[in-house]
């Protein structure tokens, strides 16, 4: 694939952390192989779900210049946003490339009233100063959130819901007009009822502003309603990949069958079940021989334990699992 019809392309990104000291520091690999693209012109809500430590949020940093990846390239427009974060391009990168994180209460300081704070944004990214072109575009962002003017302003962080805040947060990131929004757990601290408005955002996003969405999640309920194609992270490894339709309905890798059975129905208020948390001693066994999921797999084979499954093409699915190959 050309990398320059490309907004994003993730090249085989592997990030290495050493962890603990002394006897027992080990390498854990929490980002391992993975590669994704998303087309340019062709705005898409893609996810990436996983359960806790799976290596998400460190793939979403690297795609926003803020980790080094240890092996691999993340392209943004053809160019390694790597150097994007660095060079003279880094304001055009930020501007283009926005991220809404899980806690809107951290992304606000609860000291200042919240349109001082959109203000500041659009007066540094869009109208070079002038505080009558700044409240405009301030009140446009808002507005596509369903939020008024008025209704921000001069007040604090406190005063708003979490779901409230997060609309303001996703606002905030609109106002520099950008391509690209990395969502990492938006929704996990919004409440229940609200959830869905904020997945519908993203919906309208896309299809009326032409952004794309990275969405991340360990919530398979809301990855169904929201996105066009999701992959699948399991200590690291993107173990499949495609058409959220094909993926969750008819799961190749045994990993996303277990996990479609803990989610019966794509129902908003059911949670991802059986969130697993890794003990120390599997961290470690992040870089075992051949397939991470081995042991928990219920149709094993010999070469599973000897062998890194490869990355297999089932048409529209990708399948990192030694059954298809
Ligand atoms: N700076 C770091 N140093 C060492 N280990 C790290 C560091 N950041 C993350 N890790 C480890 O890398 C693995 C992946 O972490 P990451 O935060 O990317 O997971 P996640 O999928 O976002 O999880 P969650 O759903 O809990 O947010 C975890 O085992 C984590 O402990
Ligand atoms: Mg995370």
């Amino acid at each position: 694939m050309p990398t320059r019809q490309m907004l994003l392309s993730i090249n085989d990104v592997t990030k290495v952390f050493t962890i603990g000291g002394g006897f027992h520091r080990a390498r854990l690999k929490a980002v391992d192989q993975a590669s994704f693209a998303l087309e340019k012109g062709k705005p898409e809500i893609f996810t990436l779900a996983g359960e806790s430590g799976c290596g998400k949020t460190t793939l979403a940093k690297i795609v926003l210049g803020l980790l080094e990846p240890t092996e691999g390239v993340v392209l943004y427009n053809g160019t390694s946003v790597q150097e994007l974060a660095q060079g003279d391009q880094r304001s055009r990168f930020n501007k283009e490339v926005q991220a809404v994180f899980q806690n809107p209460f951290e992304t606000f300081n609860p000291l200042r009233p919240v349109d001082t704070y959109l203000l500041e944004t659009a007066r540094n990214y869009v109208t070079n100063g002038t505080n009558g072109a700044a409240k405009d575009a301030v009140a446009e962002a808002l507005h596509l959130v369903g939020i008024s003017y008025e209704g921000v302003e001069r007040k604090y962080p406190h005063e708003f819901s979490g779901g409230q805040l997060q609309r303001i947060s996703i606002a905030r990131a609109l106002i520099t007009g950008p391509s690209l929004i990395i969502a990492d757990e938006p929704v996990s601290m919004v409440d229940a009822s609200l959830k869905m408005s904020v997945c519908n955002l993203f919906k309208v996003l896309k299809e009326e502003h032409k952004v794309s969405v990275i969405y991340i999640t360990h919530d398979l309920a809301t990855a169904y309603y929201v996105s066009d194609r999701i992959a699948i992270m399991f200590r690291g490894n993107i173990v499949e990949l495609g058409p959220v339709n094909a993926v969750l309905v008819d799961p190749k890798h045994p990993y996303t069958q277990i996990l479609k059975d803990s989610v019966p129905e794509p129902d908003p208020d059911n949670k991802w079940a059986g969130r697993i948390k890794l003990s120390s001693f599997e961290e470690r066994d992040f870089l075992r021989k051949g397939c991470k999921f081995a042991g928990r797999c219920p149709q094993v084979k010999d070469i599973c334990e000897q062998q890194d499954p490869p990355m297999i093409n089932l048409g529209d699915v990708m399948v990192r699992c030694h059954l298809y190959a």
